[in-house]
């Protein structure tokens, strides 16, 4: 189906691919399956199967709240005539893996994710997925599978995290980290730096500020994968599950019309995608995320292609790591529909993109106000930010292919200093702890990419004790490993070729400069 297909109009049997299985004498041993878990006769006439690849798990608080959206999306799907089918899908936690060994599994598992969904759609025939997924590597590894299979599919977020509070400020997990690099440098006390980690994370949900996981479910709104609003709920508000039960029957509906996931993730959606990332100030992660994502639903997409659109896109909202909101302020202050429409207004979006309600962006973002209420989290064109955006490509002697650096919340970009060099995450970490780095120092962490890792492991740890130690503007940090969204500071990741492929990184010795 093109883009131009008037939405409404049924295309298809509503289960054209499961027919195959559960339709034909020949097929009645498939039925007697189904049989044993209550189906009837009737479910099997044009009531689409519709699978649910459900990230619950009790691993990691992004995810141990996904069961009751899984719970609705059931209840949803059988209330709009079609059949669901619950399936999991594995999570790690970078969060709780930041730092160390199995932080070499967490962008593996994005591979892993996107793989237990493809065998599962494509292994049982299903006429459409809904997928749930929480924790970062969950939001790519579902598109990814979402743009491979290519059967109508929605994006469900479980939804972030509310934030902790301690001493009148707002915390969350990346407040752990820093308050490490704080304590060891005297600049925080046993009792505060151990209530800090115990309100960081006061329930369930995704990280809370603009890192990863809510830099990937703001894009996928932006796309039109997911419904509008639904991308910065709160995990424990009850609209998180009305959102799940209404992305039920909406993916009922574009099974009916016949909208497929490349229908909506197209050149021009992901430029939308991208540009949502550079207005909220994004994680990092978003571009080798959307590198994949679109090789995935095989649209042309390069690392250029991200600078191209940060040069003209400003930073609107002041959201952490660097700034000072949440996901959650970002939601009351009105959305990702808010931040797109100030976009669409300045020509900086594509308004004739579908979604998956079969809607055009420009007509889901038709009654948002042009401009948002009295607040501090939306700022207007006029009053960016920053005029550009942040994720920069850098491409220069040490990463002729490219790097990504972070360039928001920085005084001063530009550092001239001895490089400190360390071949692994651990021995740098225990170099910033024991004081060993000073300010103007430039450090080079290296065999750490994908070969080197192996796995591209983040880098939160180091960046948040330089934070936490103070030397966040004052220490330079490049490597060829990926950092986590919550990083920020003067730091250059994805340094590519990786040195454990040859590149020149390999080359930098102690105190070059
Ligand atoms: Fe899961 Fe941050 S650790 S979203």
């Amino acid at each position: 189906m093109s883009n131009n297909t008037p939405a409404g109009t049924p295309t298809k049997p509503l289960n054209e691919r499961s027919r195959m299985v559960t339709e034909g004498v020949a097929r009645a041993p498939n039925r007697s399956m189904y049989y044993a878990m209550g189906y009837k006769e009737e479910d099997f006439i044009n009531k689409p199967m519709i699978g649910v690849a459900n990230g619950h798990s009790t691993i990691t608080p992004c995810n141990s709240g996904l069961q009751p959206l899984a719970d609705a999306a059931v209840v949803a799907l059988k209330s709009a005539n079609a059949n669901a089918q619950l399936f999991g899908t594995p999570t790690i936690s970078d969060g709780i893996g930041m730092g160390t060994e199995g932080m070499k599994y967490s962008l593996v598992s994005r591979e892993v994710i996107a793989d237990c969904i493809e065998t599962c759609v494509n292994g049982q025939w299903m006429d459409g997925v809904l997928v749930i997924g929480g924790c970062d590597k969950n939001m790519p590894g579902g598109m990814m599978a979402i743009a491979r299979t290519n059967v109508p599919a929605i994006y469900v977020y479980g939804g972030t995290i509310k934030p902790g509070r301690y001493k009148n400020k707002d915390l969350t997990i990346v407040s752990a980290f820093e308050a490490v690099g704080e304590f060891t440098a005297g600049r925080l006390n046993e009792a505060d730096f151990k209530e800090i980690e115990k309100r960081s994370c006061p329930g369930s949900g995704s990280c809370g500020g603009m890192y990863t996981a809510n830099t990937m479910s703001s894009a996928f709104e932006a796309l039109g994968i997911s419904l509008p609003y639904s991308s910065t709920m709160a995990n424990v508000h009850d609209e998180k599950v009305q959102s799940a039960k209404e992305s039920a029957r909406v993916l009922v509906q574009a099974i009916r019309k016949g909208i497929k996931p490349r229908d909506i993730v197209t050149r021009k959606s992901i430029e939308n995608a991208v540009a949502v990332i550079m207005a909220t100030g994004g994680s990092t992660n978003a571009v080798l995320h959307f590198l994949a994502i679109a090789h995935c639903a095989g649209v042309e997409w390069t690392i250029d292609d991200f600078e191209r659109i940060r040069q003209r896109t400003p930073v609107l909202c002041d959201l952490k790591p660097s700034g000072k909101a949440l996901a959650v302020d970002l939601h009351v202050a009105g959305g990702i529909p808010q931040v797109m429409k100030i976009l669409l207004n300045a020509g900086l979006l594509h308004g004739d993109c579908i979604t998956i309600t079969g809607q055009t962006i420009a007509e889901v973002l038709k009654d948002v106000p042009d401009a948002p209420p009295e607040q501090s989290v939306i700022h207007t064109i006029d009053n960016a930010m920053y005029k550009q955006g942040h994720l920069a490509i850098l491409k220069g002697n040490l990463s002729p292919e490219g790097a990504v650096a972070k360039i928001t919340g920085l005084k001063n970009p530009v550092i001239t200093g001895p490089a400190r060099v360390f071949d692994d995450e651990q021995s740098a970490l225990e170099a910033i702890l024991a004081g060993k780095i000073k300010a103007g120092d430039v450090m080079v962490l290296r065999y750490l990419g994908p070969k080197g890792g192996p796995g591209m492991p983040e880098m939160l740890a180091p960046t948040g004790a330089l934070i936490g130690a103070g030397l966040g503007e004052s220490v330079g940090l490049i490597t060829d490993g990926r950092f986590s969204g919550g990083t920020w500071g003067m730091v250059v990741g994805h340094v590519a070729p990786e040195a454990a492929a040859g590149g020149t990184i390999a080359f930098v010795q102690e105190g070059d400069s």
